[in-house]
This record gives structure tokens, C-alpha cells and sequence, in this order.
């Protein structure tokens, strides 16, 4: 089976995290993101995926070269501007033999791929799109379906008095050629406001897949973080190879836990590799350190991610918030909640 992943996105809701790195390769749990979405897919049967690219091409390249260490055949097809998410597909047309497997870049989710065609041939639909429940659609793309699970309205970005149901695009479709082939080429051109009402209007077969998998957009700053809070609090299951267990402290090669280090609360802390955590310091919740950070005697993290060479000085606070690769936090710093810091930002001892 093969499939398209969508990755032209600026990522402009994740400034200044994806100032220098497309969304889909941001570090999750110390993994370029789409990782997690490859992995799966590998687990379940797809070999060959195809990357439509846009924004900063060449990072994609560097995560994940031709995907031999994944399992995968990875190919890309880039564009020179923005095409859509319709437009991305089009241009990957000759990518697609028969039922195609699409999905958006930025979406966390467990998606049971067996279930999802099952559907698809059951309802001899030109393309089926997985739907998730979320308490407010207003920032996703609205769908209401009839009894007999066909899509009867795409709304994408539906105001508050346009909701009508909880079922939203969960960003996963499965594609006919014929449904590929109603793509106008060569044009920006959306699935979203154009493909899919378009094939509605002219009574073509639009079915829907209710998927009861974990699922997060990690499009914003907050869904960024709980990502993390919910891999490392057990709610989507963690690649944990080559991870070394010490009660809630998974060690990556190389890491090393200081004396009197202290948890509390659930959830666990990562130590990516060759990080290191000096003396007293002090864990709540679910806390990611990636390769190389330092964190020094009696810092207090709480629900927090340290991306790769960042180093936090002693007695420091950090609580609900991000920093980027190589910070500088330096002693007695606070961070407070919803806070993101820059790659490279230097913060001078007791700042807050
Ligand atoms: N190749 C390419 N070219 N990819 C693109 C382009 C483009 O021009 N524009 C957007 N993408 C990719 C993004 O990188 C992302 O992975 C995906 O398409 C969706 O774009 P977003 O900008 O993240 O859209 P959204 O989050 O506002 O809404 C979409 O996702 C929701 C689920 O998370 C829609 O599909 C909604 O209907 C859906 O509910
Ligand atoms: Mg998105």
C-alpha cells in the first residue's frame, strides 16, 4: 500500500519552534515527528511513501533520507510554491496505484488502517475520509454524515453557529484515481474547500470512517507540549528501544541521573542521549530532555520538553513550557506556563 504525506505547511502557529525546522520533523518525544507517523504505517503494511514537501524541503531529507532506516521507501515530490492540499495531491498523481492513502503532516494519531479500507470497499466510495470527535470543530474541517456513514457536508472552519455535530476531518483519507483525477492540476487547490464539496455537488461517493484511535494536531504551541504529556503519560505507545528503565526515568544511551534526583505526580521523564542531571533536581510529571541537555543541581521541571543542547542552570524553574535546541536557562531562571523559547535563546541567572 502506498501513501502521501502532506508536509508544505509553514508551521507558523509553532514560531519560533519551526523558525528553522518544518513542523513534521520538530523533535516529539526526541524523534522527528513524522517518525512516529512512519513507524506506524510500516507496522501496518505500508512500504512505499511518498513526501509532498513545500517549506524547507531539505530538512525532510535530512531526518529521513530514502526511509531504508525506517523500513520505508521514501520518495518526495516538492514544489516550488504552494500547491494546497488538493494541488499536493494532484502533483503526486502519478505516485497513487489504486487506492491511495493520505494523510496530513502535523496529525498525531493511531489510525487502524485494516478497519479504515474495510470501509472504503464496503462503501464503494470515491474517497473515504476518517473523522475524529472533538469538543470545538471551529478550527478544523466540520463533517456531517448521513445513516449510512456518507459524508453529506464538508465544512472547513465552520463558525460557532455553523456546528452541527463533533465529527471533524482527522486529516487521513483514502483516494480512488478517479478522485485524484477530479483535481484540477497545476493550481493551488484545497481537498478541503474545494475536492470535497466539489465531489458532493455532483452526487459522487464521499464516505466517512469514524476512527477511535489516539488523535492530536500538534499545530500550536499547547497540542505541541501535549504531545508529549500524553506519550510519556502512557496515552499513545512510545517507540522505548534501546531505553534503559529507572522507576519513571527512561535513560537513553549514554544519559546520566544524578544523586537525589526527585518525581513526582504520573507521567515519566526522558533523558535523551548523553544528557545528564545533576544532583537534587527535582521531576513532576511528564518532563522530555533531548540528546545532550544538561540539567544542573536542584532545577525543578515540571511538564515541560528541553529540546537537544539546551542546558539549565542550577536551581531554575521550569513549568509547561518549551525550549528550544542549545538554550542557555541560566541559575535561578523561572519559565513559566505556555512559554516557548527560541533555538539559541540565552536567558541571564534569575530571569523570569
Ligand atoms: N505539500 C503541501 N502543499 N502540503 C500542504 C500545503 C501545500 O500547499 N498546505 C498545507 N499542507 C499540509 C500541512 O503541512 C499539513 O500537514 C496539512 O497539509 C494540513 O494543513 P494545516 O495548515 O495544518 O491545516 P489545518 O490544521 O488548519 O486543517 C487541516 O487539518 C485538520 C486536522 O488537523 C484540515 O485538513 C482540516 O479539515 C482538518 O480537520
Ligand atoms: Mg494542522
Amino acid at each position: 500500500m502506498r501513501a502521501i504525506i502532506l508536509t508544505g505547511g509553514l508551521g507558523t502557529r509553532l514560531r519560533p519552534l519551526t523558525a528553522d525546522l518544518p513542523k513534521p520533523v520538530l523533535p516529539v518525544i526526541n524523534r522527528p515527528f513524522l517518525e512516529h507517523q512512519l513507524l506506524d504505517l510500516r507496522r501496518q503494511g505500508v512500504r512505499e511513501v511518498l513526501l509532498a514537501t513545500g517549506f524547507k524541503p531539505r530538512a525532510f531529507a535530512r531526518a529521513f533520507g530514502d526511509g531504508k532506516r525506517l523500513g520505508i521507501r521514501l520518495t518526495f515530490a516538492h514544489e516550488t510554491r504552494p500547491l494546497g492540499t488538493g494541488g499536493a495531491v494532484r502533483h503526486a498523481a502519478g505516485f497513487c496505484r489504486g487506492t491511495t492513502l493520505v494523510l496530513n503532516g502535523d496529525v498525531l494519531q493511531r489510525l487502524d488502517l485494516a478497519a479504515f479500507l474495510k470501509r472504503h470497499a464496503a462503501a464503494r466510495a470515491e474517497a473515504t475520509i476518517a473523522l475524529t470527535r472533538v469538543a470545538d470543530p471551529t478550527q478544523f474541517g466540520l463533517v456531517e454524515t448521513d445513516r449510512a456513514g456518507l459524508v453529506k457536508r464538508f465544512l472547513e472552519k465552520p463558525s460557532p453557529e455553523e456546528i452541527t455535530c463533533d465529527t471533524i476531518n482527522a486529516g487521513a483519507y483514502l483516494f480512488e484515481p478517479s478522485a485524484v483525477a477530479s483535481i484540477p492540476p497545476g493550481v493551488l487547490y484545497s481537498l478541503e474547500r474545494g475536492l470535497f464539496p466539489e465531489l458532493l455537488k455532483h452526487g459522487r461517493r464521499l464516505a466517512a470512517w469514524v476512527s477511535n484511535g489516539y488523535w492530536l494536531d500538534i499545530g500550536t504551541l499547547d497540542k505541541y507540549l501535549q504531545a508529549h504529556l500524553d506519550g510519556l503519560g502512557g496515552a499513545w505507545p512510545l517507540p522505548l528501544v534501546g531505553l534503559r528503565r529507572r522507576g519513571p526515568f527512561l535513560l537513553d544511551s549514554g544519559a546520566q541521573l544524578g544523586p537525589r534526583v526527585w518525581h513526582e505526580g504520573a507521567g515519566r521523564v526522558l533523558l535523551g542521549r548523553g544528557s545528564a542531571v545533576g544532583p537534587g533536581a527535582r521531576f513532576t510529571g511528564s518532563v522530555c530532555l533531548g540528546a545532550g541537555v544538561r540539567v544542573e543541581a536542584g532545577a525543578s521541571l515540571a511538564d515541560c520538553i528541553v529540546l537537544d543542547g539546551a542546558r539549565i542552570g542550577s536551581d531554575a524553574r521550569l513549568e509547561r513550557c518549551v525550549v528550544g535546541r542549545r538554550c542557555r536557562v541560566g541559575a535561578g531562571c523561572i519559565v513559566g506556563p505556555g512559554r516557548a523559547l527560541g533555538d539559541g535563546s540565552v536567558l541571564t541567572a534569575f530571569s523570569r
